[in-house]
């Protein structure tokens, strides 16, 4: 019997040991800390980049050794949302993914991922994509250009084919400017905040839609509040008259629209509602993605590219803000572009004559 445990326990010490050289061989750092967040355990890579030392640091609260900004706030909040983009304290050249994995009893694994080569990645792809938007424009310029010195009507035998070649290099130039204008937001962390005047930009994209329509819907504004937006009023601008010509193209005739602008304690909405075609629910969490359109032979038969609501999510996210879809198919679809009560003015005081 005796025998019997003792090779037991050596099995199980050497399952653990396998265990723990597994763990000490991993790429990624990995802290066990307890529920007083201190270091009960951590791996070769998180001596290295999260600049710990071996046994010292063990036993020592993890927010006091592991010098990451915010990182005792982050773990206080449980971690749930990972920290994505950190520089390693003990190798600045290498960026980390942070993130917080309960386990067993208030432990948690704090886990470091190099994520150094994705960004880099992401780099290049921004770049290519910027730098062959770039590239395009000019000679579209020129083919634009000498396409619009010719008269389709002159050439009657040519006519349809010219118009043809218009619409596409005018929707080609469309989908260059999209991009660059992509490649814009994708690289700023910021952008410039000034007062947005929400009364006169209500009414811009009211005419706006009323031209798009030609009279083919109803178009309404229901303005509830007076304050005013903080941030890049062109950006606003762009974002919101996506929302407005998307509600346009994708309702049919004698559909209505409302522009409603409406603002409280928790902050302010913009929406822009209609009783349009619908989307259904599967498509929902991919409209933001880049080229991502619902229905393509709808799409493009009304020039769609798919772009649109991607630019939107970039403004929104640079001004703290976040978009809400509720669509129902037949019925109609909302898109709401929520900000933080940070960013509401209140209505700028009339100036009184002296
Ligand atoms: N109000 C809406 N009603 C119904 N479908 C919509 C509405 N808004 C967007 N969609 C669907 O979402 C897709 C993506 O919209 P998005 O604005 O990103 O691209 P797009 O309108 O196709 O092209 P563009 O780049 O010119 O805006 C559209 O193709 C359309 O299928
Ligand atoms: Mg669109």
């Amino acid at each position: 019997m005796k025998a019997r445990a003792a090779r037991r326990r050596t099995a199980l010490v050497s399952l653990v040991r396998a265990f723990r050289d597994a763990a000490a061989a991993l790429p990624d750092a990995l802290v066990a800390i307890d529920d007083e967040r201190r270091i009960r355990w951590f791996n070769t890579a998180a001596g290295r980049l999260l600049g710990l030392t071996w046994p010292d640091h063990l036993g020592h609260r993890v927010d006091e050794v592991v010098a990451i900004p915010g990182i005792r706030e982050w773990i206080a909040s449980g971690g749930a949302e990972s920290l994505p983009d950190v520089t390693a304290p003990g190798d600045a050249e290498v960026h980390l993914g942070m993130r917080l994995i309960p386990y067993a009893d208030d432990h948690a694994l704090l886990l470091g991922r190099d994520i150094s080569q994705v960004l880099r990645l992401e780099k290049v792809r921004r770049d290519f994509v910027a730098n062959v938007s770039h590239e395009l424009r000019t000679p579209l310029t020129v083919v634009h250009g000498y396409l619009d010195l010719i008269e389709p009507e002159q050439i009657p035998e040519y006519e349809s084919i010219l118009r043809e070649l218009r619409n596409q290099s005018r929707r080609m130039t469309q989908i260059v400017e999209d991009l660059l204008t992509l490649s814009r937001l994708d690289a700023e962390d910021a952008l410039p905040e000034t007062r947005v005047a929400m009364g006169p930009l209500l009414r811009t994209l009211m005419r706006d839609a009323e031209g798009l329509s030609r009279g083919r819907h109803e178009i309404t504004i229901e303005a509830t509040s007076e304050h005013d937006l903080l941030g890049s009023p062109k950006d606003l601008y762009s974002a919101f008259s996506n929302l407005v010509s998307n509600a346009v193209r994708y309702t049919p005739v004698g559909g209505r629209i409302a522009i409603a602008w409406q603002t409280d304690t928790n902050g302010g909405r913009l929406a822009v509602r209609d009783t349009g075609h619908g989307i259904s629910p599967q498509h929902l969490p991919r409209l933001t993605e880049r080229f991502y359109r619902v229905s393509t032979s709808r799409s493009r038969e009304t020039g769609g590219t798919g772009l649109g609501l991607s630019i939107v999510k970039h403004v929104l996210q640079l001004h703290g803000a976040h978009l809400e879809v509720h669509s129902e198919v037949g019925a109609g679809s909302t898109f709401a572009c929520i900000f933080g009560a940070e960013r509401l003015l209140p209505p700028e005081p009339l100036c009184e004559e002296a």
